[in-house]
């Protein structure tokens, strides 16, 4: 059984930096009429208290949402003002996973497909989402649910995909899925989540993501780039298929940003890099 829990790290640099992300990819969707559905594949909770047992035992938002909740450049107000919708008195006490994030985001004419494993997190997102007839949770395999659904009938679809690679096959099923998935609709925007553990699996995933013929590819990293392997994420990062044409010039004034406001200790470095192009 998979023991990766998401409550642990909710709001940790990972998240801002994967969340400024969605909300930048999820309002391009908005900003046209026509539906658009949002697919996340690994959904966890759906929200976290930071007060709960394992937020404070690793503290980690501290290092992430925590540092920049009270800021206000105005290149951060989309992604901030999302997170402060779910803390009603200012404090920040909450962290909206994902399937928050987007339910924020979508309009009446948008849907959104949640798929969570694991029955610890599928309960209570089931419960985030009673009532709620935009979205359809689903305690079923993400990488399975996402091709089920694809080609999507309004063509326009954001696609998060967000495992723990908490075992080392999620690397290449990632990529595999990512292949497969394009080849039924080669339009959606893909938004995929990696942890810098060991530098080697993700020049791998670029390798084969490239290499497959898939254009128009774009990545983002942030954090400690330069470390040498260890136990642990030392850095996080963003690949997106398909993204806004305004996106890679939001992220070149964002990064630096995020560099100078989140680094503790050893500086934190980023990468803005476009792989595949038109
Ligand atoms: C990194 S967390 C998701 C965080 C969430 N996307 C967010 O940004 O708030 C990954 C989640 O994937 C779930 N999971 C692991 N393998 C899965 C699979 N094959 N299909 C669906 N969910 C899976 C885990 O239980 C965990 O809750």
């Amino acid at each position: 059984m998979l023991s990766y829990r998401h409550s642990f790290h909710a709001g940790n640099y990972a998240d801002v930096l994967k969340h400024i992300v969605l909300v930048e990819v999820l309002r391009y969707l908005g900003e046209k009429e026509k539906p658009f559905e949002y697919i996340d594949t690994h959904a966890g909770a759906g929200i976290y208290s930071l007060a709960s047992d394992q937020s404070k035992k690793t503290r980690e938002y501290e290092q992430g949402i925590g540092l920049l909740y009270t800021d206000t450049r105005q290149l951060l107000k989309p992604y901030l003002n999302v997170i402060r919708q779910f803390n009603a008195g200012g404090r920040l006490q909450f962290y909206p996973g994902s399937p928050k994030i987007a339910e924020s985001l979508l309009r009446a004419q948008d849907r959104g497909w949640l798929f969570e494993l694991h029955p610890s997190d599928s309960v209570p997102l089931q419960q985030a989402f009673a009532g709620n007839r935009r979205f359809r949770v689903a305690q079923e395999d993400g990488f399975k649910g996402l091709l089920s659904l694809l080609p999507p009938a309004t063509r326009r679809a954001c696609i998060l995909i967000d495992p723990p690679y908490e075992v080392k096959q999620d690397y290449d099923q990632v990529v595999a899925t990512v292949i497969n998935a394009h080849q039924r609709f080669a339009t959606g925007i893909y938004c995929i989540w990696y942890p810098v553990v060991e530098r080697e699996r993700i020049k791998r995933m670029e390798k084969k993501l490239v290499a497959s013929g898939i254009r128009r590819i774009q990545r983002f990293e942030l954090g400690h780039l330069s470390t040498e392997e260890g136990r642990g994420m030392h850095a996080t990062g963003m690949i997106v298929i398909n993204p806004p044409w305004t996106l890679f010039a939001k992220m070149e004034a964002l990064l630096p940003l995020l560099v100078e406001t989140l680094e503790t200790g050893q500086p934190y470095q980023f990468l803005c890099e476009q792989w595949a192009g038109e």
